[in-house]
């Protein structure tokens, strides 16, 4: 009751001030080590200084399309089943109602972990976050992380350009890759250049 509470107020705000909200999209891989160190060292403090007010993160699973042979679009993951198991229970997180803050936390968590042990970690990354265990287990176990997974899939190969590496940073929907460069290399600076009424948090020319 109380998380519901907290994230009905947290909706709210963010309506109060629609014109300095923005959209970041980011994709991903789980293995991928510019991904993680991004989600570590520029997402999380990032959100952490701007808050969910200004910003509206969605995360995005990167994975190949293929089509098996009964013809239905099937994901395949550059590092191997591994990395798509985890990238399944990831996908249950991302469409669920949790708040942003949980969502980052988990994100972050994550990626502290090496390569070999991340979907091993996910069970005590998910109760760092405080969310609940028994109902992702679940979405990954009856198959929806997957469905989930080809959906993200579907949303990457939407755009008008190509999502040609990870990590890739969108703002407001748009595939700009000269933004997508200053993104990722500062993420916070970027954002921030987006604000017509800049926050303290943000860097200040001088
Ligand atoms: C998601 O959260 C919002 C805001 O708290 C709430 O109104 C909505 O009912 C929730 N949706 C689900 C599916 O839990
Ligand atoms: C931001 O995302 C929301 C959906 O989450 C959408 O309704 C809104 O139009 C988007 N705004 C921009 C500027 O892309």
């Amino acid at each position: 009751m109380k998380f519901i509470l907290a994230s009905v107020a947290a909706f709210a705000i963010a309506s109060l001030v629609a014109g300095e909200s923005i959209n970041v999209t980011i994709h991903y891989r789980s293995y991928c080590i510019h991904c993680q160190a991004f989600s570590r060292e520029q997402l999380y403090p990032t959100f952490n200084l701007l808050g969910d007010e200004i910003l509206n993160v969605e995360l995005i699973p990167n994975s190949i399309a293929t089509y098996d042979d009964a013809g239905n679009l099937a994901p395949t993951c550059y590092s191997g089943e591994n990395e798509c198991v985890a990238e399944q229970y990831q996908s249950c997180v991302w469409v669920r109602n949790y708040t942003q803050a949980q969502k980052i936390l988990f994100w972050a968590c994550v990626a502290a972990t090496d390569d070999s042990s991340i979907a091993e970690n996910i069970q005590s990354c998910i109760e760092t976050a405080e969310m609940e265990w028994d109902e992702i287990s679940e979405c990954y176990q009856n198959g929806d992380g997957y469905k989930h997974l080809i959906e993200f899939n579907e949303i990457q190969h939407s755009y008008d350009k190509e999502i040609d590496h990870v990590p890739f940073i969108m703002y407001n929907g748009v595939v700009d890759y000269d933004i997508e460069t200053a993104a990722r290399a500062a993420f916070l600076e970027t954002t921030c250049s987006y604000l017509n009424e800049k926050p303290s948090s943000c860097p200040t020319d001088d």
